[in-house]
């Protein structure tokens, strides 16, 4: 009803306004049928949102216009490959335009002129393998630019000289301009220096930062490069406020890596699958950060208790820290000494905790656990799969034979070792007599095959799983977790 009323006030308005150019509003020959919806600006002016989405549309009419005051204009999800220079030059009070889920391969270089207003353009899920150089030219307010998911392979370093307001722009999952950013790394200096404030450059097989890229970025406050191949954490402008690392290929954090990061609200260190230790000051230095998390660090073994500082460093002012379902077996209640003043929320759930003397302090403690019920032992046996805070408190226990164990163990590692040295010796030492003897002899190997590079990835499960996932790993037999995880 409400949208019969719509269309019919449309139609109204649009036969007395215009001159009969196509009725975007209207079902005609061509099949269009698009959603207006009307508004009042605060300044009491008509505005309309067009919605075009999912409507099949292969083509537009070269005019194609309903009327000059619509805001937006939504043609995502449709058919379309092409569009004519100054395509939508008739609808000059455009802000918003999306494009995102076509079918476009290329553009042409006029295609955005007369959009002076625009502030919000919507290229993402095409497939788009360049830009011309004058294609934003005009487009003098845009302000968010969406590329991701394109084909992209290189940026023209002029491609935004006319975009002087330019502030947040995605680029994400364009992997062969990731492959060589480098190429592209001019025209992203310039932005970055004109105060871009938001970059997204996730998945991009990106696995080296060009030098000096950040150099003169000022402003930027939102930066997001997750899954990317990144061995490091490279150096990034201190003006951020907003760090996503997830996904990365670190094996381990070290002191100071997050220094130089003091207006930092927000890092996500989600799914670092090659993650085995964070050390000692390793988030030294963020004397900002609010929100942490670290989730589904599978490997993730060693975490320092001087990791967030030693007590006499500058307090690190989380609210909240998530490491939940990575591999921790223990943790010293002395990591979160330099964040009790401010540390509300905490998510410990999913790791295979060791219930002992040592994680007593996580049954008594004060700071709101997160999902409790997946907050369990994974050791010892006698406890294994237990809710952790309904363990007894005297059954936090470090024994004799724990602690002998461990000993017995490191003892049998060196020997393990010490014998495994000891036959490859003789072993040696066989053979180089045997050789000497002319009792065997050298043949150069055949070259059948050479592999470049063998990448073994993780499975997608594996590196997403989720609180619910917990259900089913927990109920299998203490020894198979591991099995269970990789097999997921
Ligand atoms: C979409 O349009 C094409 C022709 O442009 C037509 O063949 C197809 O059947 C249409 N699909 C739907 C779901 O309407
Ligand atoms: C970027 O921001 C800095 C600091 O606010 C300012 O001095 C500079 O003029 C800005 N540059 C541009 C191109 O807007
Ligand atoms: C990254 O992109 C590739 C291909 O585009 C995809 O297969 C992979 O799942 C993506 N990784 C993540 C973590 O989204
Ligand atoms: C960080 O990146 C991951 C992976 O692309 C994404 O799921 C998540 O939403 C990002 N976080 C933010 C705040 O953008
Ligand atoms: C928890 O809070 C109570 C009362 O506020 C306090 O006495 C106790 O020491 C706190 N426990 C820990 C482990 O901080």
């Amino acid at each position: 009803m409400a949208l019969a009323m719509l269309i019919l006030v449309t139609v109204l308005a649009a036969t007395s306004a215009l001159e009969p150019t196509p009725q975007l509003c209207l079902r005609d020959a061509e099949g269009l049928a698009c959603r207006c919806t009307a508004s009042l600006t605060e300044l009491g002016v008509h505005v309309w949102d067009v919605d075009c989405s999912s409507r099949n549309i292969s083509s537009l009419p070269t005019e194609l216009v309903i009327s000059q005051e619509a805001r937006s204009l939504d043609l995502s999800r449709n058919q379309l490959s092409s569009l004519t220079n100054e395509q939508f030059s008739h609808w000059g009070n455009l802000e918003e335009l999306s494009l995102s889920r076509n079918k476009f391969t290329s553009l042409n270089e006029g295609a955005f002129w007369g959009l002076a207003n625009l502030r919000t353009l919507d290229l993402s899920y095409n497939m788009l393998t360049i830009l011309p150089d004058k294609i934003f030219n005009g487009l003098s307010s845009l302000s968010n630019l969406n590329l991701g998911m394109n084909w992209l392979q290189e940026l023209h370093p002029q491609l935004f000289s006319s975009t002087p307001h330019l502030d947040s722009l995605i680029l994400s999952y364009n992997t062969a301009l990731g492959k060589n950013l480098m190429k592209s790394a001019e025209c992203l200096a310039i932005l970055l220096e004109r105060n871009l404030s938001s970059l997204s450059l996730n998945n991009m097989s990106i696995e080296k930062i060009p030098d000096g890229l950040f150099s003169g970025a000022s402003q930027l406050r939102y930066l997001s490069l997750a899954d990317n191949p990144l061995k490091i954490v490279d150096i990034l402008p201190a003006s951020l406020e907003s760090l996503n690392l997830s996904g990365i290929n670190v094996e381990v954090l070290l002191p100071g890596d997050f220094i130089s990061y003091p207006k930092l609200r927000k890092l996500q260190l989600d799914r670092l699958i090659h993650l085995r230790t964070v050390q000692e000051n390793a988030f030294e230095g963020l004397t900002s950060l609010e929100v942490l998390t670290m989730e589904n660090c599978i490997q993730l073994h060693e975490f320092d208790e001087f990791s967030f500082g030693s007590p006499n460093s500058a307090p690190v002012p989380l609210k909240r820290l998530s490491l939940a379902r990575s591999g921790l077996h223990t943790l010293s209640s002395k990591t979160f000494l330099p964040l009790a003043p401010t540390l509300e929320h905490l998510a410990l759930q999913g790791n295979p905790w060791r219930c002992d003397c040592k994680l007593v302090w996580m049954r008594q403690t004060n700071f709101s656990l997160e999902s409790s019920e997946y907050l369990r032992c994974f050791s010892p046996e006698k406890h294994h799969n237990e809710l952790l805070l309904s363990v007894d408190l005297k059954d936090f226990t470090c024994t004799h034979e724990s602690a002998r164990q461990k000993t017995d163990s490191e003892v049998s590692t060196v020997l393990s070792v010490s014998l495994l040295l000891a036959c490859v010796l003789v072993a040696g030492i066989i053979l180089i007599g045997l050789w000497r003897r002319g009792l065997i002899h050298c043949v150069p190997r055949k070259v059948v095959g050479r592999y470049f590079q063998v990448t073994v990835y993780p499975n997608s499960s594996e590196m997403e799983w989720d609180d619910k996932d917990l259900d089913h790993i927990w109920t299998m037999p203490s020894a198979d977790r591991q099995i269970v995880r990789g097999a997921a």
